[in-house]
């Protein structure tokens, strides 16, 4: 069984399938932490495209990846919560996000108190619902077994529950004959 993170980027691939219109693609990583998303998402926008990454904590490394791969002009990093998402962004937005990849926690053999919370969470989740084009996908990846992840994946579970069914679709997997707390992901498409 592929991992919810796997299961994640084969979901958004297909968000960047269709050949590009004439606007260049952008994307966003809402928590960069080491840049797998990042270096991915990268990929996917091309030569000409964007990706928008935040973290609260140090990108360096990252940083260094993105140069060693030929693909940091394609990406801007903003050290700081994603819950500013959109006024970071908002300028270069016009055309919408085709992907926008959420990874709840904290970074593991990280500092675990720089981790995710429900409140900020939920808000940069409603910023994105903005900034995300028609066709394109929200996926988030929710993990319960720390503390105050049950309640963010609580959230973040009612939130896309509660989306309207006209506007967007919205799954949700999670491995029924696992430890309830196993990593969960809900991924929102815009209609
Ligand atoms: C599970 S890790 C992300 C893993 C990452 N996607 C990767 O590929 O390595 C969660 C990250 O969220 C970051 N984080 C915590 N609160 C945040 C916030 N308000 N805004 C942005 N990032 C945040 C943490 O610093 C941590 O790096």
């Amino acid at each position: 069984m592929l991992k919810i993170t796997q299961l994640a980027h084969l979901l958004v691939r297909t968000c960047f399938a269709e050949p590009s219109s004439d606007s260049p693609l952008f994307a966003i990583d809402a928590t960069v932490g080491n840049g797998y998303d990042t270096l991915f998402l990268a990929e996917c926008v091309g030569e000409n495209g964007m990706v928008f990454g935040f973290d609260i904590q140090d990108m360096t490394a990252v940083r260094s990846q993105l140069a060693k791969r030929g693909l940091a002009k394609r990406v801007t990093l903003f050290q700081t919560g994603h819950e500013t998402m959109l006024s970071h962004i908002a300028d270069s937005a016009d055309a919408g996000a085709s992907a926008i990849i959420f990874n709840l926690g904290y970074l593991p053999n990280g500092d675990k108190s720089l981790v995710t919370t429900r409140q900020t969470t939920l808000a940069a989740l409603s910023q994105s619902l903005m900034l995300l084009k028609r066709g394109g996908i929200l996926s988030v990846a929710c993990y319960s077994g720390h503390p105050g992840g049950e309640e963010e994946t609580n959230a973040v579970l009612a939130w896309a529950k509660a989306l309207p069914h006209e506007e967007y679709s919205v799954l949700h997997h999670h491995l029924l004959n696992r430890q309830r707390t196993s990593p969960e992901l809900v991924v929102v498409q815009k209609i």
